[in-house]
């Protein structure tokens, strides 16, 4: 007998060797790593060949993941063409989803389904996609794309690619450090999407694509751009009670805080609040940084017994405004990020496949006669 449960909460859907999350302790290991420590530590290339390789890398297997990853970020004269030809106005999700999708199709074996070929699509996924975000982002803006450099790090390059100059240090560490959080984490809903998509063996173009449209909901990692408009509707920090009082009354939910699993704060939120104020500090915009701190001394206080606390995406959208992102770009950072921890899933899931067929519960009519067209 199993019994329906709304939203599938608590239950184990797949194995994974690749983060654990201990949600009343607020904890999250990837590889069994604790968060705080690969994000003050780690790199996002050393952190993406742990998922795959659930171990560190040596110097020497760090350095070629790099150097193949880099090979990747130079996009394919056709790929930018493509780009080029898409509506200026559209979303960066939607035209991130539509451009892995289309990748598919300059591939000479896209249905390639082995481990090794899925790790080869995954790579050159994950080296195009920060290039067709800058690029779709120059296009749209009327500029030229900008060619990667060599010996940059992925950070350093996307920020390259879309500014037109490099990043400083702290910048690109920043960034870097927010890629690293974002990576993976359990059985979320864009990660389910992608494990449940491979499970039939269509292809990995496929399992990312579908993940990409489950990840742009406001309720998973479209919460970062509701973040940051709802920090827009606050005219100072005076008026943060008023507004959080309001909302929650009217059973608003306030974005950014909230998590299936966390019932604490969430440890990437941790680190990511310590980002967003030293770069609201240096960037000058220490304003939002203290209207989100506020917001969450005043939600500890009235919502704090039920286990709500800011989740990944409160504090990155402060982050990501003083890296200078615009905010339609938010959650394609996200995207860029989890794509390390989507082809993981994906390589897992394809080590020890069996199709994802849950069931549904009829609770509908029986026995109902058929009503002709003219008696209806
Ligand atoms: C993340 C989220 C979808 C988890 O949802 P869930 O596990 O299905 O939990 P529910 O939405 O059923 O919420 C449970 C209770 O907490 C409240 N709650 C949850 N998140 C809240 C929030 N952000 N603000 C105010 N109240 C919240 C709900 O109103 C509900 O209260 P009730 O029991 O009195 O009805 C939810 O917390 C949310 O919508 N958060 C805002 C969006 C967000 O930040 N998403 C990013 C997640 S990383």
């Amino acid at each position: 007998m199993s019994t329906y449960v709304k939203g599938l909460e608590g239950i184990v859907a797949a194995q994974t060797e690749m983060s654990h999350i201990d949600g009343q302790k607020g904890i999250l290991e990837y590889v069994g790593i604790a968060i705080g420590d690969l994000s003050t530590k780690s790199t996002f290339e050393e952190t993406v060949f742990l998922l795959w390789n659930k171990r560190l890398p040596k110097q020497d297997e760090l350095d070629a993941f790099s150097k193949d990853l880099a090979k990747r970020f130079a996009l394919p004269a056709a790929i930018v063409e493509e780009i080029r030809r898409l509506p200026k106005t559209a979303e960066p999700m939607h035209m991130l989803r539509t451009m892995v999708s289309s990748l598919a199709m300059y591939d000479e074996d896209p249905n390639a389904n082995s481990v090794e070929a899925a790790r080869e699509k995954s790579i050159n996924i994950l080296g195009y996609a920060p290039s067709i975000v800058a690029t779709f982002d120059r296009y749209r803006r009327g500029l030229d794309p900008i060619a990667p450099q060599p010996g940059m790090s992925f950070a350093e390059n996307f920020l390259y690619m879309l500014n037109g100059e490099k990043p400083t240090e702290t910048m690109a560490r920043a960034f870097d450090i927010c890629m690293i959080l974002h990576a993976d984490h359990g059985l979320n809903n864009s990660t389910f999407s992608a494990r449940s998509i491979i499970s039939t063996l269509s292809d990995v173009y496929s399992a990312i694509t579908g993940a990409i449209g489950s990840l742009r909901g406001p309720l998973h990692g479209g919460a970062n751009e509701g973040v940051m408009k709802m920090l827009g509707e606050i005219d100072s920090v005076d008026d943060v009670e008023s507004f959080v009082m309001g909302r929650l009354e009217r059973k608003d939910k306030i974005m950014g805080f909230g998590h299936r699993v966390y019932k604490t704060k969430d440890p990437r939120a941790n680190a990511l609040q310590a980002l967003a104020k030293q770069l609201a500090e240096d960037t000058g915009n220490m304003d939002l940084y203290n209207k989100s701190h506020r917001i969450e001394e005043i939600m500890e206080r009235e919502v704090g017994a039920k286990g709500i606390y800011p989740n990944v995406d409160f504090y990155s959208a402060t982050t990501y405004h003083c890296i200078g992102l615009k905010l339609d770009l938010f959650t394609p950072m996200f995207a860029l990020s989890r794509l390390g921890g989507w082809s993981g899933h994906i390589i897992e899931q394809l080590e020890d496949n069996r199709l994802y067929r849950p069931s549904a519960e009829y609770i509908g009519k029986h026995e109902v006669p058929y009503t002709p067209m003219n008696q209806r």
